[in-house]
């Protein structure tokens, strides 16, 4: 069974509003144009119930099926921000924000569950309550945990939650999942160091915050590579170094900071307990007084097992069999929709964009023919999920 015979008449309307929103694009939480469009779509189509400003400029749509016996409800989620990137191409829709643009194709995830939700409230062909999440700030600013801060789930009373990503290089009509870590946790860390500043030709009369930096950039390394299980995956980059101001003084303090990337809850606890471990004992052998902030932000995003099986089959479904690849390779980018995947049971899946610049990259564009088959996506899995006239 392919794609839904509606979407390909809505296609036209979805890639229009998609457009708009790309020419358009806003920043983190401050998607208020967006936001404002969606909540006015959303009426415009006949959703039962719609609810802005949930984790600041959140918008969550409910639709009931035809009948709503089964008690069940499942939460559809797109991501609504842009980038602070400039773009480079000259596109006819091309971003009329300097500095700003929709280079994680967030304008494509949006107008695609705009389209679902059009169908589905025209349609309403199941037996059960469809909600439809759409979030502010997924690029670093935790729209999504803020969304569920604000107790989005019960209030809601979501039971299953699902997501979904373009993927550029992905042929088009093609999907990527697996179960587990799909993305990776994304944390940073910043280290404060102050030794005893001196003259750079009297070192032992100092204590030199230079060797103790270079000292904790090699011990984190020994964490990936001897601490770590060989089959696991973590990542620690030291990104920044900043001390002194001469040649010839040694500074009194140093600053460092980075980012971990891992891709299970208990990995990313070895990292950070293990960091802390190095800085303090680094710091003792030294006699300088080391300081260590460690910031838990996205965590992993674990695609929880059975929902991961029914996401792979409903895309099935929509591209048939073979285009389907339930055993993707992980991604080292963190995700906002974990936060979800933390609080509820779901997947996340990844739609093949086709041969693209890729996320984040200043010639992105989202690719409109995908349209079709995201939407479908979306709409058999509502109507397979929760089939009507059990
Ligand atoms: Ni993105």
């Amino acid at each position: 069974m392919p794609t839904v015979n509606r979407f390909a008449e809505f296609h036209d309307e979805i890639t229009a509003w998609r457009r708009d929103l790309h020419a358009n694009p806003e920043i983190l939480f401050d998607v208020h144009r967006t936001a404002g469009i969606v909540a006015e779509k959303l009426k415009e189509f006949g959703v039962d119930e719609i609810v802005t400003g949930i984790g600041r400029t959140g918008v969550v749509g409910v639709i009931h099926g035809n009948s709503s016996q089964s008690g069940r409800v499942i939460g559809l989620r797109a991501d609504m921000d842009a980038l602070p990137i400039q773009e480079i191409r000259d596109l006819e829709h091309k971003s009329t924000t300097d500095g700003a643009m929709h280079a994680c194709g967030h304008d494509g995830h949006t107008a695609m569950l705009l389209g679902a939700a059009k169908y589905l409230s025209e349609t309403r062909n199941f037996d059960g309550t469809a909600v439809v999440i759409f979030q502010p700030a997924e690029e670093g600013g935790g729209g999504g945990r803020e969304m569920v801060d604000e107790g989005m789930m019960d209030r809601f009373n979501i039971q299953e939650v699902f997501g979904m990503h373009n993927m550029p290089d992905l042929p088009v009509g093609r999907f990527a999942i697996r179960p587990g870590g799909l993305m990776a946790s994304a944390d940073f860390f910043a280290i404060d160091i102050e030794g005893r500043g001196g003259h750079a030709a009297r070192p032992n009369g100092c204590i030199d915050p230079a060797i103790v930096v270079a000292q904790i950039v090699n011990g984190f390394q020994s964490i990936v590579s001897r601490n770590t299980d060989p089959i696991e995956s973590m990542v620690i980059s030291t990104t920044q170094i900043h001390m002194g101001d001469a040649d010839n003084v040694i500074p009194q303090t140093a600053r460092m900071s980075g980012t971990v990337r891992t891709l299970k809850p208990e990995v990313r606890d070895l990292a950070e307990r293990r960091m802390k471990v190095v800085c303090e004992n680094i710091g003792a052998a030294f006699e300088a007084k080391v300081d260590l902030t460690y910031e838990r932000n996205y965590p992993v995003t674990v695609n929880h097992p059975e929902e991961t099986a029914f996401a792979a089959s409903v895309a099935r479904q929509v591209v048939g069999a073979g285009n389907v690849d339930e055993n993707a390779p992980p991604v080292m980018g963190g995700e906002d929709f974990s936060f979800m995947l933390e609080a509820r049971p779901g997947a996340f899946i990844f739609v093949g964009q086709g041969e693209t610049a890729g996320l984040h990259h200043p010639e992105y564009d989202f690719n409109d023919e995908i349209i079709p088959i995201g939407c479908s996506y979306w709409a058999r899995l509502v109507e397979t999920a929760m089939p009507a006239g059990n």
